[in-house]
């Protein structure tokens, strides 16, 4: 059984390491923690044994708009509705704002039409150099 919560209470980056799987320079378990302290909203699927399986969080003014930049579920707790649940409570969150966007691969497309996004075209910068990827600054992460 899967639950869903709003807090980090007690939750140690020990129970975040592994994610961003294909990211060439993964930032470290660290600093996914102090990211999601730092987002004005993140929601963490969890297991029955306390296990975090996957996480959103979103940046958002709580007025004009608001961004989502992580949405990762596990590999061994894909397709089984995860991730779209871990979406709607998100935009849920969000209902009030009156832009929420997001970045995605084209294959995604029709996972977020379903839950109520329309594509647009976007402008984005990527920092190869920004401190928290794990290679930045020499550390081998
Ligand atoms: C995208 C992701 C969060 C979906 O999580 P999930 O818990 O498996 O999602 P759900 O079970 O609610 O929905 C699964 C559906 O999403 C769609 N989907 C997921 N990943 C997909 C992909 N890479 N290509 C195409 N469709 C995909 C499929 O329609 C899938 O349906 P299926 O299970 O019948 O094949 C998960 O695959 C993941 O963590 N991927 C790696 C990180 C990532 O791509 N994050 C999104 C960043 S924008």
């Amino acid at each position: 059984v899967i639950s869903y919560r709003t807090d980090l209470d007690g939750i140690t980056a020990d129970q975040l390491a592994g994610f961003f799987e294909g990211w060439p320079a993964p930032p470290t378990a660290d600093a996914l923690l102090t990211v999601l302290r730092r987002s004005s909203h993140a929601i963490l699927a969890v297991d029955d044994r306390g296990a975090v399986v996957g996480l959103i969080n979103a940046l958002t003014d709580g007025r004009l708009a608001a961004y989502i930049p992580l949405l990762e579920v596990r590999p061994s707790h894909r397709g089984r509705g995860v991730g779209t649940e871990l979406v709607r409570r998100m935009l849920d969150a969000l209902s009030e704002v009156y832009m929420t966007d997001l970045v995605c691969d084209n294959e995604l497309v029709p996972f977020y039409e379903r839950l109520g996004l329309v594509p647009l075209a976007g402008m984005a910068r990527r920092n190869r150099h920004a401190s928290v990827l794990a290679t930045a600054g020499g550390s081998t992460g």
